[in-house]
């Protein structure tokens, strides 16, 4: 397995291998990070990572910063394009060739699907994929899994239910390309307007994953192991009509999980709107905001692998 110097901009990109190689080195960094000492503190001193955020954020930027951090490397970058030079006409090429020259690893999110691999061809350092656009959010969906493995010990031999936006909810699109490796029952819970992208759903039948698609999810729940809710994408609607009509499709609330199985998990990405009602932080089932810890020791890993600070 090699990540020195590696983009990562697709979960295609990844064999299960490499996939649970993350996941363990993640599970190592978050054992070290609660000693006194970290191990882990200056592996990357010296480094420099470029957060280049063309849409908003919150956790993704926040957690590469801070994974950066604490390995002991610097950031840089911008929060929104608005105050960089791409204001004033420069291409993204040109604006990536430079941020080459000053970072040894380039984070990005953008709308447009095809940003972060045009960065690649133009960068001499490695790109990560923060999200682009309704594609995909591969390091998201590899902090998905890390939180499944963590909370549940497995991952192969589960129900996995993926409930709200699967036509433009591009974390949903990452997750279902990394549990294609696995042994898991899949189920894809949306309004049928959302339904999962059919470039997806092709690539699941061709390795012979199990999925079910549906429209009703309080009957499905009792069946699941995790409940991966999303929200509806609405900056991603051509047509506000049509936003109108789905957008309270599935509001979770904690009745909803009576019959749910007694170690059944509820995930998500966040940010949450009205998805999941508040009532539900409070039940057994909740690991959203323990979903957003893993993230960190996802990202630590990662940025430890591809700069060469852990091997
Ligand atoms: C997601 C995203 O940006 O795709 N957020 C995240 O990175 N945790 C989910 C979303 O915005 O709905």
């Amino acid at each position: 397995m090699k990540f020195i110097g590696r983009d990562v901009l697709s979960a295609k990109d990844f064999t299960r291998e490499e996939v649970d190689y993350i996941i363990q080195k993640a599970q190592d960094i978050a054992a070290d990070i609660a000693q006194p000492t970290p191990r882990y503190r200056d592996i990357l001193k010296g480094k420099v990572l470029a957060a280049l955020f063309f849409e908003p954020s919150t956790r993704t930027r926040l957690s590469f910063e801070t994974a950066m951090l604490k390995l002991g490397g610097g950031v840089t970058g911008f929060a929104s394009s608005e105050v960089s030079s791409i204001r004033k006409g420069e291409t993204l090429a040109d604006t990536i060739r430079t941020v080459s020259s000053y970072a040894d690893v380039l984070v990005m999110r953008h709308d447009k699907e095809g940003a972060q691999r045009l960065a690649a061809q133009n960068a001499s350092i490695p790109v990560i994929n923060a999200g682009s656009g309704a594609g995909e959010h591969p390091t998201q969906a590899m902090l998905d899994l890390l939180t499944i493995k963590a909370e549940l010990g497995k991952i192969d031999g589960l129900t996995i239910g993926l409930v709200g936006d699967l036509k433009y909810g591009r974390t949903v699109h990452s997750l279902a390309y990394f549990l294609s490796q696995y042994d898991v029952n899949l189920y894809f819970i949306s309004p049928t307007t959302l339904a999962m992208q059919n470039r997806v759903l092709e690539s699941l039948t061709m390795k012979r994953v199990k999925f079910k698609q549906t429209n009703v999810l309080q009957k499905t729940i009792p069946e699941l192991d995790v409940l991966y809710m999303t929200r509806i994408q609405k900056e991603r609607f051509v047509d506000t009509e049509e936003f109108q009509r789905v957008k309270s499709a599935f509001v979770l609330t904690a009745e909803d999980l009576v019959n749910a199985r007694e170690k059944m998990i509820v995930l998500h990405p966040l940010p949450r709107v009205d998805e999941i009602n508040p009532n539900v932080d409070s039940t057994k089932h909740a690991r959203y905001f323990q979903q957003v810890r893993y993230g960190l020791y996802l990202r630590m890993a990662l940025l430890a692998l591809i700069l060469g600070g852990l091997k």
